[in-house]
C-alpha cells in the first residue's frame, strides 16, 4: 500500500500528479488556511507532509501525529520547523534550498534598487495624478554604484546578492556572518567581512539575508538603526522578526534612515500599520522566490524529497540528519 502524505497548500498540479504516482495524496488546492487544531487533524494517519513556510511544525503536532516521518518544506527558510522536536520525534525536515538562490538574490537586489531610486513613492505619485511638472528635486533619491553595500548574513543568497553588487554596479562590498568566507569565496564576491557594528555605520544599502532564529529575533531594533546613515537604505528579504518593524516604521518617519525595502514582516500576513502609513517604503508581499520556473523547482525539489526519504529512504536535503538510528532510515 502507498504511504498517505498531506499537500498543506495548493502547488502546481504536475507536481500533485507525481506525488500521486507514489503516494494516497490528500491535497489542499483550495488553498484553506487551517488553524494549527485543523492541520493536525488533517494530519492524521500521514505519513509525509508537503508543507510551506506557512505551517508550523510543533512539538504538539508531533505529539498528536505519531505516523508522521517527513516534512518536506517548499521553502529554503524553516524556522515554521521545531527541529529539536522533530528530531526527537523521528521526523525528518527537509527544506528546498539552491533552486531559489539566484531568483532570491535577483530580487534582493531588485528591492535594493527600488528602495533606493524610490521606485514605488514616485509611481504612487504619478498615479495620483500629482506629476504637473520636471523639478530638480523630484524624487532624488540614493546612488546604487559606487556605493557600500552591506550584507548582513553571507549564506549562498547573500553572496549572490554581493556579487550583482560588485560585478554589475562596482560597489564597496561588506559583509557580516558569524564567521569568514573563506579567502576563495570572498575574493570571488569582492566581499569583506567587517564587525557588526562597522556593517551598521558603514553601509550606503544594507540586505537582510539572515536566517530567523530566536537568538535573530530583532537583530535590528531601535539601537541598531541608530547607528546606521541617515541616508541609508535597508532592505530585508530574510524573514519577519529579524526587524523591530515597529521600530522600523519610527525611524523611517523620523528620518533616522532614508527609507527601506520590505519583503517579510513581522506577523505577516499583517503588515505592522505604521508602515502603511509611511512612504519611504517599498513593500511587497514575501516574492523574493517567485518566479514561475523558481516555484516550479522549490514544489519539484519538496516532492523529490518526499519520494526520496518515503519510498527510497534517504531524502535530497535533510535539515536534521541525527534522527534515531531507527527511523533515520525509513528502509
Ligand atoms: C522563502 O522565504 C523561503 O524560505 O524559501
Amino acid at each position: 500500500m502507498k504511504p498517505s502524505i498531506l499537500v498543506a497548500r495548493a502547488v502546481f498540479p504536475e507536481v500533485l500528479d507525481k506525488l500521486a504516482q507514489h503516494f494516497q495524496v490528500t491535497s489542499n488546492q483550495n488553498d484553506e488556511l487551517w488553524m494549527p487544531a485543523q492541520l493536525i487533524e488533517k494530519m492524521q494517519g500521514m505519513q509525509g507532509a508537503f508543507t510551506t513556510g506557512s505551517e508550523r511544525i510543533s512539538a504538539e503536532l508531533l505529539a498528536a501525529c505519531p505516523d508522521l516521518k517527513i516534512c518536506a518544506n517548499m521553502a529554503v527558510g524553516f524556522n515554521n520547523f521545531d527541529l529539536d522536536a522533530m528530531s526527537a520525534a523521528g521526523v525528518l525536515g527537509t527544506n528546498s534550498p539552491d533552486v531559489l538562490t539566484d531568483t532570491t538574490a535577483d530580487f534582493g537586489f531588485a528591492l535594493l534598487l527600488a528602495t533606493a531610486r524610490r521606485l514605488s513613492e514616485s509611481e504612487h505619485f504619478l498615479r495620483a495624478g500629482h506629476w504637473s511638472r520636471w523639478r530638480y528635486d523630484m524624487f532624488a533619491g540614493a546612488e546604487v554604484h559606487g556605493s557600500t553595500l552591506g550584507i548582513l548574513g553571507m549564506g549562498r543568497i547573500g553572496q549572490g546578492i554581493a556579487k550583482r553588487g560588485a560585478h554589475g554596479f562596482g560597489m564597496n562590498v561588506i559583509y557580516h556572518n558569524r564567521s569568514h568566507l573563506d579567502a576563495a569565496t570572498e575574493a570571488a564576491c569582492r566581499a569583506r567581512w567587517v564587525s557588526k557594528s562597522e556593517l551598521l555605520a558603514s553601509s550606503d544599502h544594507l540586505v537582510l539575508v539572515l536566517p530567523y532564529s530566536a537568538q535573530a529575533h530583532h537583530t535590528i531594533g531601535v539601537a541598531e538603526l541608530a547607528q546606521m546613515k541617515c541616508t541609508a537604505t535597508l532592505v530585508n528579504i530574510a524573514r519577519g522578526g529579524i526587524v523591530d518593524d515597529a521600530a522600523l516604521a519610527a525611524a523611517l518617519r523620523q528620518g533616522v534612515i532614508a527609507a527601506a525595502g520590505l519583503d517579510v514582516f513581522e506577523g505577516e500576513p499583517a503588515v505592522h500599520p505604521d508602515l502603511l502609513t509611511v512612504s519611504n517604503v517599498v513593500l511587497t508581499p514575501h516574492i523574493a522566490s517567485a518566479t514561475q520556473s523558481t516555484r516550479r523547482a522549490m514544489a519539484q525539489l519538496a516532492a523529490d524529497n518526499l519520494i526520496a526519504y518515503l519510498v527510497h529512504g534517504k531524502a535530497l536535503t535533510p535539515l536534521n540528519c541525527k534522527l534515531p538510528a531507527t527511523t533515520a532510515s525509513i528502509k
